[in-house]
């Protein structure tokens, strides 16, 4: 079996930790959600690091983050939505199979809307905001994805059930 680490990109409600965390006991490996990691790292939880911090710092964190979850082995990450829009992440996460969860707008959306958790929508127009980052970011998860999936009006479970008979033979 490949030591090879699994990652799941995509927009933030795309259902990564939920649909990671269904992968890994599928297939016996073990979960880390990278927001989670860095949250028990810091010792606080993601909207202080903002505000303290600053997006800038909240970055940092997270390569940092990456860094380490990608030197372990056999894993299966669950990466922040923003988390490709740097390069250096994008390096750290290339030796990963790359799972693209790729949900539209209004999904996310519908899984959002109460969120308080999340900084980037914590605005007026939190609609606005997730049509601009998909705008930008979209085209960056779909040219490292190795496997793209829709999850739009699925369940995690039926998204990983699709997921697992797709992956290459010898991460299973
Ligand atoms: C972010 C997504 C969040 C978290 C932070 C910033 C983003 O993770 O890393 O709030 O820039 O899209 P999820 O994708 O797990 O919500």
């Amino acid at each position: 079996m490949s030591d090879q680490n699994i990652i799941l990109i995509g927009p933030m409600g795309s259902g990564k930790s939920t649909i990671g965390q269904l992968i890994a006991s599928r297939l016996n490996r073990d979960f880390f959600d990278s927001d989670y990691y860095i949250e028990e790292k810091t010792g606080v939880n993601i909207p202080t690091i903002f505000d303290i911090e600053g997006e800038d710092g909240f970055r940092a964190r997270e390569t940092k983050a990456l860094e380490e979850l990608t030197n372990r082995k056999k894993l299966v990450i669950a990466t922040g939505g923003g988390s490709v829009m740097r390069e250096e992440n994008r390096h750290i996460l290339a030796d990963g199979f790359i799972i693209f969860l790729d949900t539209s707008v209004n999904q996310q959306m519908a899984r959002l809307r109460n969120d308080k958790k999340r900084p980037l929508l914590q605005t007026d127009n939190p609609r606005e905001k997730l049509e601009k980052l998909f705008a930008e970011r979209k085209p960056v998860y779909a040219e490292l994805a190795d496997l793209r999936i829709k999850t739009d009006r699925k369940f995690a479970r039926k998204v990983a059930a699709e997921i697992i008979p797709q992956l290459p033979k010898n991460l299973t």
